[in-house]
């Protein structure tokens, strides 16, 4: 699937790097050549010699080598590719790129390509989290620059959370995502997923049964087919695929300002299951049994975030996706939906418990549209994303973009 490409890899200077070694064999055994960077931190985790080894070809590690410069400049070594991929991505990388340095091969290479770039980030979880590497981030994707992770989970530092770089075969999935050529390419649509979490108190929450399976699959199959997408998740079961841009959100509130951060977007596809009500005054501190009485939760009403963005003005996309999950008279209640909330498709499931499909692997789904309804057998959920995706390409080459 990669056959003929060539992916010009700057590896950072992290524990992470050590991953390339892996990264570099699936990618050559899949049909695409390496051509290795390496930032003089790099070159303390990683050797040149082993990483020229297992990409059979040169490793370029300095601005100023004049052999390099006379083959090839590095200008020209910028734009050779058919992608540049940074891996692992550190956090003085991004800062680097979000600013536009140029101060070493790696920064010079990436001020100068003008071909696509995608980053794997990996540091320690407070690094990621620190409002500097948030505002560097939202500033390379705003600049188009594709992201592949990063995962939770333990850290060689030895702290949890979110940083650690993702694994290679995600990588490899990512790449081949920008790389596809499909019908969605040049496409950005965005897909929210999963639950949300409506706090009561710093340990408490309002929540429901979705697993995020559903928008997960679709985000995947939209992305197979060559679409950038922008995956807003509450706080879901399934993990998010390789190969999109991962905004990670906990209440309805915060969904709607990662939505609205997210557009502008060809398609917009609202596969959450967001919660309705959230607390209207959730405590700051834990509720206790002893303070007498029972607690008075008093509710408010969540945005509506599909109804916002289907009723938004300029900049509306040009498809709204909503769902509808119903417990009887289905399409009725669904095809009210789609008038209330002004979406052009509503895809509607029958999520009443005999059926199994909250939570479930399979789903059965009616389209509506503004022809009419459409019932479509039971199948996969990923089965299901695929023939959405395929709906939404359809569609989509049908407007002028
Ligand atoms: N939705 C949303 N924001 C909300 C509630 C729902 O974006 N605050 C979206 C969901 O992602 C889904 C669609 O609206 O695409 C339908 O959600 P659903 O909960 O089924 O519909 P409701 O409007 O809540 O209607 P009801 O609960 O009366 O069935």
């Amino acid at each position: 699937m990669l056959a003929g490409k060539r992916i010009l890899l700057i590896i950072g200077g992290g524990i992470a790097a050590f991953k390339c070694h892996d990264l570099i064999r699936r990618l050559r055994e899949r049909g695409a050549a390496v051509t290795p960077v390496l930032t003089r931190a790099a070159q303390e985790f990683v050797t040149p010699l082993s990483i020229s080894a297992l990409a059979g070809e040169k490793v370029f590690t300095d601005l100023f080598d004049l052999t390099a410069e006379a083959e090839m400049g590095h200008i020209e070594l910028s734009r050779s590719a058919d992608l540049v991929v940074v891996a692992p991505a550190t956090a003085d990388l991004m800062a680097k790129m979000a600013n536009g340095l140029a101060d070493d091969l790696a920064s010079t290479l990436l001020l100068a390509t003008d071909t696509p770039v995608l980053i794997a980030p990996a540091m320690n979880v407070r690094m990621w989290d620190h409002p500097a590497t948030r505002r560097n981030l939202a500033t390379l994707t705003g600049d188009g620059v594709r992201l592949a992770g990063p995962n939770e989970g333990p850290m060689a530092c030895g702290e949890f959370g979110p940083g650690r770089m993702a694994e290679p075969m995600e990588i490899v999935e990512a790449i081949a995502g920008v790389l596809a050529d499909g019908p969605l390419k040049g496409r950005r649509i965005l897909v929210t997923s999963g639950p949300t979490h409506e706090p009561i108190d710093p340990v408490r929450y309002i929540a429901n049964r979705s697993s995020g399976a559903q928008g997960a699959a679709i985000a995947s199959a939209l992305s197979g087919l060559g679409a950038e997408v922008v995956f807003v998740t509450g706080p879901a079961d399934v993990p998010p695929p390789a190969g999109v841009e991962v905004v990670r959100v906990e209440t309805a509130r915060q969904m709607q300002a990662a939505v609205e951060a997210a557009l502008p977007a060809d398609a917009a596809i609202f596969a959450a299951a967001v919660a309705d009500w959230r607390v209207a005054s959730a405590s700051d501190s834990k509720l206790k049994k002893t303070t007498g009485g029972l607690p008075e939760l008093a509710l408010a009403e969540n945005p509506d975030i599909l109804a916002g963005v289907a009723r938004m003005g300029a900049g509306r996309p040009g498809l709204v996706v909503g769902f509808a999950a119903e417990t009887d008279d289905v399409v009725a209640h669904a095809t009210a939906k789609r008038a209330r909330k002004g979406c052009d498709w509503i895809l509607a499931n029958d999520v009443s418990p005999a059926t199994g499909i909250m939570g479930g692997s399979e789903n059965a789904v009616v389209l509506i549209t503004g022809e009419g309804a459409e019932s479509w057998p039971r199948m996969r959920k990923d089965q299901v994303a695929r023939a959405l995706a395929d709906r939404i390409a359809a569609a989509l080459a049908g407007q002028t973009s």
